[in-house]
């Protein structure tokens, strides 16, 4: 099917995509070739600002030149041993992780969703060896909204029927609460069988939904209180997104287990982790979790320049300034179709109003004309993350572009 106003270059990467690819993403008709900073260019050479950042994955601007030269060498030398064998890389990436997060023990994995799963897991152990709930009851608490991926168990926690509808059956042993609803999450707590309570600190997928101040506070104590593990999905709000280096440091809180992806490797390719204490990590024992490339060299020195290069730019103080900056500008717009600016950090998302339900689709679609990417979320929301390296001068630019695709509505 022909594309409006796409070059035959462009089509013909569609086509491609259309005949051979399974049809399960509805991406927006730009095809992309390079990446550099905060800027993608297309097959016929045409420069967008990227205000999607592969879903958070790309913090660090792409092909941020440190990450690549780690990438690169350590490509050279050994990529994959599995974990059938020690390698020179995992150890010490081991150490520079807890290290720089405060916690005893890292397990990697891969993806983000996988990260999930092995939250779940060490939760479900830790609560049948730890707190004693009876074989097979133990339960997962999640908030009404999440999105954490596509795996069985992420649709059965979702609440989201274009996620779970036609895919059951579905996980037992998981249960929903509104989100930012502390009174509800008490009462869910009041069962002893209760594992864990899995939240992200801001809802990314959601549309960029931030609970009330406090809430993860008192999210923590009520797990306290009820012997409850916080599990902080920190895979899309973390390394410096929403202007600190992870989201619940907007609050001091310590989750009792961290889930890390996305960014973890600078948007070059799958790597995840989950951290907790010793008192919770050990209840795994050899043989009983893992996978294939979780740990394995190459994404052990990609994770470790990843995370290094968060510090040495100061990526969170820049998301914290810029995002001010973005929004600050974002409202000078006065758009009669802009209902909601919100964000924290780079982690931002307006709500359009619009007679026309294709609003947003459309215009993500003035945006790329006028040399800017960003993807509408869940109908009415559109998400502008940019890469955490932009500058002010670049915001003032993108927003102009904002404001002129607003007005061709
Ligand atoms: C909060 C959160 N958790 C988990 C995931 C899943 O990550 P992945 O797509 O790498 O499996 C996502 C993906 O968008 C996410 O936003």
């Amino acid at each position: 099917m022909r594309t409006e106003n796409l070059s035959d270059r462009s089509q013909y990467f569609l086509d491609l995509e259309e005949k051979f690819g399974a049809h399960n993403y509805h991406p927006l008709p730009v095809v992309l070739k390079e990446g550099k900073g905060v800027y993608l260019t297309d097959v016929d050479g045409k420069r967008y600002f990227d205000f999607l950042s592969g879903y958070s994955a790309v913090n660090q601007g792409h092909c941020h030149p440190a990450i690549i030269s780690a990438l690169t060498k350590q490509a050279k030398k050994l990529t994959l041993t599995s974990r059938a064998f020690h390698n020179n890389m995992l150890g010490e990436y081991e150490e520079y992780i807890t290290q720089y997060f405060g916690y005893d023990k890292v397990l990697p994995m891969n993806t983000g969703v996988e990260g999930g799963e092995t939250a779940i897991k060490l939760a479900r152990r830790w609560a049948y060896t730890k707190k004693g709930v009876p074989e097979n009851q133990a339960k997962v608490i999640f908030a009404e909204g999440n999105f954490w991926g596509r795996t069985l168990a992420a649709i059965s926690a979702s609440t989201d029927p274009s996620s779970y509808k036609g895919f059951g059956p579905f996980m037992p042993g998981f249960e929903i609460v509104p989100y930012n609803d502390v009174v509800a999450l008490e009462k869910a707590f009041q069962d002893s069988n209760v594992a864990a309570f899995m939240v992200e600190p801001i809802q990314g997928e959601a549309g960029v939904v931030i609970p009330d101040k406090g809430y993860l506070k008192k999210v923590r104590t009520l797990c306290s209180k009820y012997k409850v593990l916080f599990i902080a999905d920190e895979v899309q709000t973390g390394l410096c997104r929403t202007g600190k280096m992870l989201a619940c440091d907007h609050e001091n809180v310590r989750p009792d287990i961290l889930i890390l992806g996305k960014a973890l490797s600078g948007g070059t390719m799958p790597v995840a982790a989950i951290l907790a204490d010793d008192k919770i990590m050990l209840t795994i024992k050899p043989g009983e979790h893992g996978s294939t490339y979780g740990g394995n060299p190459l994404a052990c020195a990609v994770a470790i320049s990843a995370l290094q290069a968060l510090k040495d730019e100061n990526m969170a103080e820049n998301a914290e300034a810029m995002g001010i900056v973005l929004r600050e500008e974002l409202a000078k717009l006065r758009s009669p179709f802009v209902k909601t600016i919100r964000g924290k950090g780079l982690l931002n998302a307006i709500v359009i109003e619009h007679k026309n339900p294709d609003a947003s689709w459309d215009l993500c679609l003035a945006l790329k004309d006028n040399g800017l990417l960003a993807k509408p979320t869940h109908g009415d929301k559109i998400r502008f993350a940019p890469p955490l390296i932009i500058n002010k001068e670049q915001i003032l630019e993108s927003v102009e572009i904002i404001g002129k695709a607003l007005s061709q509505l």
